[in-house]
């Protein structure tokens, strides 16, 4: 049996670092293991326009503890106001890696999303010509569609047509979590669109989150669905496609929120996502493909070198459940993502 890995330092193509006491909290989690991540934009208020993107940046360095590296890769709102200058010009200037999409209402501090696809034209005809990547939230918004279909829906709707009408356009579809979502990427070629998976739609069905009662921690959006997905997903990644790779989609909640009457959404992985993720590749007699999706995809797709060092990943003694990390007095703790099953990997020194 293989007892160390070592592969090229990973990235997070997918992650929510938040901002203040919690971003101080958590960034450490993150660049203790990851190189570079894409930062989601959704704060309060959201990320839209460069100014903004560039103090976000200059916070989220400004968290960094001291010997830590790190390399955010910014990211930008989508609204219907957004001036395609504007992102032309962050795009220039080396500041921003890629716009994130966020159907109006669709998960956590989407209201300033899009919900007129047609406001929104001249940004993306300008991305696609620029060579500016766009990162989706997938699902529809629609009331009338199940929670578990809104992904799937999403792409015949919105996606596709999307996509169609805006040639050229880079498109990572993230946090995929369903067999539909899988076979679009598939179908598609001309190395215009890749998708993101995160830990927990590969290592949890909605089960896990459902039986013998409701668990609040694996609650995210998109929701956990049924296992075929679930199977789906693993194939996609480890399969070494170019067109799969890792985003987390951490996203970190005060406790006391997860645990309450209505739970926010996010689970919050950064701490445990490379343990978790050799669990999933080992499982799948594939680790020898971790690395491609960790390490190696993303960066291909964003037309970035890949990280020039390494981690090192050992097989040992099951470690136990990290529990919680401590932010301030007013945040409280916030639980770290527990798969439930004894986690041998861990990144050693
Ligand atoms: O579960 C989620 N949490 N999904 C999202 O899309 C947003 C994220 C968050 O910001 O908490
Ligand atoms: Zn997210």
């Amino acid at each position: 049996m293989t007892e160390t890995l070592t592969i090229r330092r990973p990235d997070d193509w997918h992650l929510h670092l938040r901002d203040g006491a919690v971003l101080r909290a958590v960034l450490p989690e993150t660049a203790r293991h990851f190189a570079r991540a894409i930062v989601m934009p959704n704060l309060v208020p959201p990320v839209v326009t460069g100014a903004e993107a560039a103090a976000y940046r200059d916070r989220i360095l400004a968290a960094l503890p001291t010997g830590m590296t790190f390399e955010p890769l910014m990211t930008l709102y989508l609204t219907e106001d957004t001036d395609p200058d504007d992102v032309a010009a962050a795009h220039a200037s080396g500041l921003v890696t890629a716009v994130k999409l966020y159907p109006a209402g669709a998960t956590t501090n989407s209201a300033s999303g899009v919900r007129d696809f047609d406001k929104v034209r001249g940004v993306l005809d300008r991305m696609a010509e620029i060579g500016l990547p766009l990162c989706v939230h997938g699902e529809v918004t629609d009331p009338d569609i199940d929670i578990f279909d809104r992904e799937a829906v999403f792409i015949d709707r919105v996606l596709d047509p999307v996509r169609r009408a805006t040639p050229g356009l880079r498109v990572v579809m993230e946090h995929v979590t369903t067999r539909e979502a899988r076979d679009y990427v598939l179908a598609q070629d001309g190395g215009d669109l890749a998708a993101t998976i995160t830990v927990q739609h590969l290592m949890l069905d909605r089960n896990a989150m459902l039986v013998g009662g409701l668990r609040p921690h694996y609650y995210c959006l998109p929701i956990l669905k049924r296992g075929t997905h679930r199977a789906a997903l693993v194939e996609a990644a480890i399969s070494g496609d170019p067109r799969f790779f890792l985003g987390t989609d951490s996203a970190p909640h005060p406790t006391r929120k997860k645990e309450a009457e209505c739970c926010a959404a996010g689970c919050f992985t950064a701490p445990v996502a490379l343990s978790c993720l050799a669990h999933v590749f080992e499982e799948a007699g594939a680790l020898a493909r971790l690395e491609a999706f960790t390490s190696l995809n993303g960066p291909a797709f964003y037309g970035l070198p890949a990280n020039g060092d390494t981690i090192t990943l050992t097989r040992g003694a099951a470690a136990a459940p990290l529990g919680q990390i401590e932010t301030d007095a007013e945040t409280g703790p916030i639980t770290v993502f527990d798969p439930g099953i004894p986690l041998h990997w861990r990144v050693t020194p």
